[in-house]
């Protein structure tokens, strides 16, 4: 029997622009998905997802989820009709939208087949076989979500052909709410609707894009100063940037909301939006638990956790 970890992320900044080039900001967090692979008796493949879910993800995603596995086979060199195997994942990683739950299941396959297969495969080249991956989940991944999957801490990324990424500099850890809306984005649809709308339209989204680039270097430098109130007020910034290139939703504005009025320091979608989850800066545990808890009031699920 063969494992293989990949960890949950969320992007703090930049996300939707660092398609284009842009630079963005992601951090793994604790929770992690876990593949095993095993060599059975049959004629191709079996997949066993018991990964706890947003009700309707899994469903949602299995087509999508059907096309990765060929991607990953294709990339591992790997023919299952000829050595068939079960997948099974697990792990506590919710497999909901905006916590990089494809990424994360795609890099623990790899490691997982890495490992059953002995393809001696190095932790780049699993984040490139995640990288092909994604491609069965995204139409236009930048590749930050399986990085993030596969090397997990606080990450300065820049799309590319290698993609760059650098571990960030940081004053120390910060709390964070993770709020889940419950509702099931369609990334794939997300990015490619932005790309399209931004081709149509450069006078009103180049200024965006723009202005994302200047909000994530500044955040950059937040980080290392550990400058709390700066990257509040510049995760605001972000959101409305994310609004404007219209991938925000109503159950997201609402967190966000619930967030901003009980103290935390600024808040924000993250990952592809149109649901899935927003991020809520709220240094010290008292906070945390405070917005935690007004969210859960309202019947939200969420995730508590730290960054940098
Ligand atoms: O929805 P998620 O967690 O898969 O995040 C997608 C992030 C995007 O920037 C929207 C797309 C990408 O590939 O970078």
């Amino acid at each position: 029997m063969a494992y293989g970890e990949g960890f949950g992320k969320v992007i703090l900044f930049g996300e939707h622009f660092v398609v284009s080039g842009n630079h963005a900001i992601v951090c793994g967090i604790n929770s992690k998905t876990t593949a095993i692979v095993e060599a059975i008796e049959g004629e191709n493949y079996e997949l066993v997802d018991k990964r706890p879910e947003t009700p309707g993800y899994k469903q949602e995603k299995f087509e999508q989820q059907k096309e990765s596995l060929q991607y990953i086979f294709k990339a591992m060199q790997i023919n299952p009709k000829e050595t068939p195997i079960r997948i099974t994942l697990t792990g506590d990683l919710l497999a909901a939208s905006g916590v990089g739950a494809s990424a994360a299941s795609c890099a623990a396959i790899a490691r997982a087949l890495n490992e059953h297969f002995k393809k001696g495969l190095n932790n780049d080249q699993i984040n490139e076989v995640a990288f092909q991956g994604e491609l069965g989940y995204h139409g236009k991944p930048s590749g930050i979500d399986n990085t993030a999957a596969t090397f997990g801490g606080l990450l300065w990324y820049q799309r590319g052909n290698p993609p760059t990424f650098e571990k960030m500099k940081s004053a120390g850890p910060v709390e964070i709410v993770m709020g889940n809306t419950g509702v099931v984005g369609d990334t794939k649809k997300l990015v490619l609707g932005v790309q399209e709308r931004k081709e149509k339209e450069p006078a009103k989204y180049n200024p965006l894009f723009e202005e994302a680039e200047q909000i994530a270097l500044k955040a950059k430098e937040a980080f290392a100063n550990g400058n709390i109130e700066e990257l509040g007020t510049l995760m605001n910034r972000n959101h409305e940037l994310l609004q404007e290139i219209g991938v925000s939703h109503p159950k997201l504005e609402e967190l966000i909301a619930i967030a901003r009025e009980n103290g935390a320091i600024g808040a924000k979608m993250t990952g592809g939006g149109g649901g899935g989850y927003m991020i809520a800066l709220t240094p010290g545990a008292a906070l945390q638990e405070k917005v935690a808890k007004a969210m859960q009031e309202k019947g939200f699920t969420t995730v508590q956790t730290t960054v940098g």
